[in-house]
């Protein structure tokens, strides 16, 4: 089933190319929070790599096991992959999903015919006991918001006391890979925890499609069997292996996402109250958050807008010379 029509992502530049008549090469895109300085794919890709199928026992699970620190984990064509599959491993359930979040969540699960609330952070104790699943992305996106690990095990404490999950999104953890879960479970995942990884944000390359899931073992044998063999292609399995031992380029990559995102969140500030960081985005709610994404892209800038509620989302820009065009911007008056 396609839901297209209904759930909006950034990303969409040919829709904005159209719609405001400016040339797709001319846009500088900030609608997405994908780390813009991408993992450099080698120049040379032996032919057999486009060649070969699938090969399971390869170097990708070697790679991610070390990344990640947890033996209990699959790979999959992104974590998009999870988010549509788990919904179909439960019998009808109460389902919370923490709001505002990452669009997907709420339909699929609506789809899958369970009953989903959504609720603010600050209600999750208060609804815990009524629900079998809690879903939460940490860091949020869209809101940055966080939670610590002692908060998110008392959660998950709670829900596998009586056969209810966890499902923790950290799409955007890889810049501070120390509060991920999964480094609390190197061995093994236990029973009602389920914890989502994203290739394609940190290492930039989101178009490969490759994701991981980590949970207990029945359970990713499972998905496991869903996916059957060629779930993710040579390609992506190849080009994984290589950016996931890449220590180096890890590092650097961290220090330029910490950067960044400290100038956009500078620049952002000087003109809205209230910004909150990622080290992926910036996010502010506005009552002119439409207005002012109207204003950037008639200048070629193109963000994520949010309807409910207002606000607007700015990805990184990749250099000092889309940071200072954003600069000038936003030291006129956007809204
Ligand atoms: C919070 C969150 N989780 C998961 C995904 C899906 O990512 P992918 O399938 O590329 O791993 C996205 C994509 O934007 C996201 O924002």
């Amino acid at each position: 089933m396609s839901n297209d029509k209904k759930i909006k992502h950034g990303g969409n530049l040919r829709e904005a190319s159209k719609e405001y008549q400016i040339p797709l090469d001319n846009w500088i895109d900030l609608s997405t929070g994908i780390n813009p300085r991408a993992w450099e794919i080698p120049e040379l890709i032996p032919s057999t790599v486009w060649q070969r199928l699938p090969e399971l026992d390869d170097d990708l699970l070697p790679s991610a096991k070390k990344y990640y620190g947890c033996s209990d984990i699959l790979p999959l064509a992104g974590s998009q992959v999870a988010i549509q599959s788990l919904p179909y491993c439960r019998r009808s359930s109460r389902v919370a999903i923490v709001s505002p979040c990452y669009a997907e969540y709420p339909f699929w699960w609506q789809q899958a015919g369970h009953t989903v609330y959504r609720v603010a952070k600050g209600e999750i104790d208060a609804i815990l006991s009524l629900v079998d699943v809690l879903i939460l992305i940490n860091p949020n996106n869209p809101d940055a918001n966080q939670y610590t690990g002692e908060q998110l095990q008392n959660y998950h404490q709670q829900l596998s006391q009586r056969g209810g999950w966890l499902i923790v999104d950290e799409a955007f953890i890889d810049t501070t890979p120390e509060e991920s879960l999964l480094k609390k479970y190197p061995d093994e995942m236990p029973e009602g925890l389920i914890v989502l990884r994203s290739f394609g944000k940190f290492f930039g390359l989101a178009g490969i499609r490759l994701g991981f899931i980590a949970a207990h073992q029945p359970l990713l044998a499972q998905i496991a069997q869903q996916q059957g063999s060629w779930g993710v292609s040579h390609p992506a399995r190849w080009l994984g292996a290589l950016a996931l031992a890449d220590d180096v380029w890890h590092q650097d990559t961290i220090h330029f996402l910490q950067r960044q995102s400290g100038a956009l969140f500078e620049v952002m500030s000087k003109k809205l109250k209230q910004v909150k960081k990622s080290h992926y985005f910036c996010y502010c709610e506005h009552p002119k958050a439409k207005k002012i994404t109207e204003t950037l892209a008639k200048q070629g800038i193109w963000i994520r807008y949010f309807e409910k509620p207002a606000a607007i989302r700015l990805g990184l820009p990749k250099s000092d010379e889309e940071l200072n065009i954003l600069k000038r911007f936003f030291s006129i008056n956007i809204t």
